[in-house]
């Protein structure tokens, strides 16, 4: 079968610091990713989705009853190792590779609109869950979504670009319940475009959607 298994973290734990503390990432990647390894792995065993990719995992447990607990858990997984890419030390701010930022500015109105609206987006969602930049395959167009707990793009067949956890597990250590202070403090400081860029570039992940 496909193991799930805990990517490391692609910088240390205190190099986000201190807009994500190395406390939160102990807990975030060495807790709550590695619990969604563990129960997702436990689920899959002997199950009709053991021997997919990743992305075909998600796809396919989504939208069924049977299959929720199964969902949740892989693609919490898929979530969370995109996330950790999506954040570097001395990120976010208005440092948007050229090509990317054309698009955002012809899409979505501009940059500050944009990181305005991404962070509406994830102060609107209610509960647990995540704020989204994606893109949709029919249109082209970029689209900012929002989505319930483990719920992600790929499940509603959009190109993902870049993704905000907005659990509580996120940011209640460093941010107790300001919620709004993390995600200016994601998009302003964290944000790793070139890993945006990258998705935005690559045939592989769009043809993924
Ligand atoms: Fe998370």
């Amino acid at each position: 079968m496909t193991q799930l298994t805990l990517p490391p973290l692609p910088y240390a734990e205190d190099a986000l610091a201190p807009y994500m503390s190395a406390e939160t990432l102990e807990f975030h990647h060495g807790k709550h990713h590695q619990a969604y390894v563990t129960k997702g792995n436990e689920l899959l065993a002997g199950s009709e989705l053991e021997n997919l990719s990743l992305d075909e995992m998600v796809k396919q447990s989504f939208g069924k009853k049977e299959l929720q607990p199964l969902f949740n858990n892989v693609a919490q997984h898929w979530n969370h190792n995109h996330f950790w890419k999506w954040m570097k030390p001395n990120g976010g701010g208005n440092k948007i590779p050229g090509a990317l930022e054309k698009k955002i500015t012809e899409d979505l109105g501009g940059v500050e609109k944009f990181a305005a609206d991404f962070a509406a987006a994830g102060v609107g969602q209610f509960g647990s869950g995540w704020a989204w930049l994606v893109q949709d395959p029919k249109t082209g167009k970029l689209e900012i979504m929002k989505t319930p707990n483990g719920e992600n793009p790929l499940a509603h067949g959009k190109i993902t670009l870049l993704g905000c956890d907005v659990w509580e597990h996120s940011y209640y250590i460093d941010y107790r319940n300001r919620r709004p202070d993390y995600l200016k403090a994601f998009l302003q400081n964290l944000v790793n475009w070139d890993y945006v860029l990258e998705l935005y570039e690559s045939d592989a992940h769009r043809q993924a959607a």
